[in-house]
């Protein structure tokens, strides 16, 4: 089995027990969304295409699972740390990148490493695109108009 498809499964089991089939749904939604959005910017970018999938797929997933966003960026880099080290997949080096990207990806507004900012597209690509025709957010409109400009998208 590949590692995505491992992992896509232990985030099945760690949401599996949310409540509401509506938000397990839409938890589901948005991390298979963003996971594919990283590996299209990933591949643009010349960065691990696994490795974007691995950090959208898990980047939310102690949110959903605490149903709070209070500092999640921050505790869910944690979670996933814990996560990863349990599922032996992922060297400590690629476990280091998933989670840095994870921590950061709340930090729209400033610039950090390249799998970061990778993720934080990949986020606000899935926030704007999964309904286009919602307005998009004031704090995501300055990365959404850029992702379309390098995507080769009209906005
Ligand atoms: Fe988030
Ligand atoms: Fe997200």
């Amino acid at each position: 089995m590949s590692r995505i498809k491992d992992l896509q499964k232990r985030v099945h089991r760690e949401l599996k027990d949310m409540e509401d089939y509506d938000k397990y749904a839409r938890a589901m939604d948005h991390l298979h969304g963003v996971s594919l959005a990283a590996v299209i910017i990933a591949k643009r970018r010349g960065e691990d295409p696994e490795l974007a999938a691995m950090a959208g797929l898990l980047h939310d997933v102690y949110a959903y699972k605490k149903g709070s966003y209070e500092d999640h960026a921050h505790l869910g880099s944690a979670y996933v740390r814990k996560l990863l080290e349990k599922a032996e997949l992922t060297t400590p080096e690629e476990t280091e990148i998933i989670c840095s990207a994870i921590w950061h990806h709340s930090d729209k507004e400033t610039v950090d490493s390249p799998m970061d900012e990778v993720l934080k597209d990949a986020d606000v690509l899935h926030h704007t695109l999964d309904d286009p025709t919602k307005a998009v957010k004031e704090q995501e409109r300055e990365r959404y108009e850029h992702l379309c400009l390098e995507l080769g998208m009209g906005v």
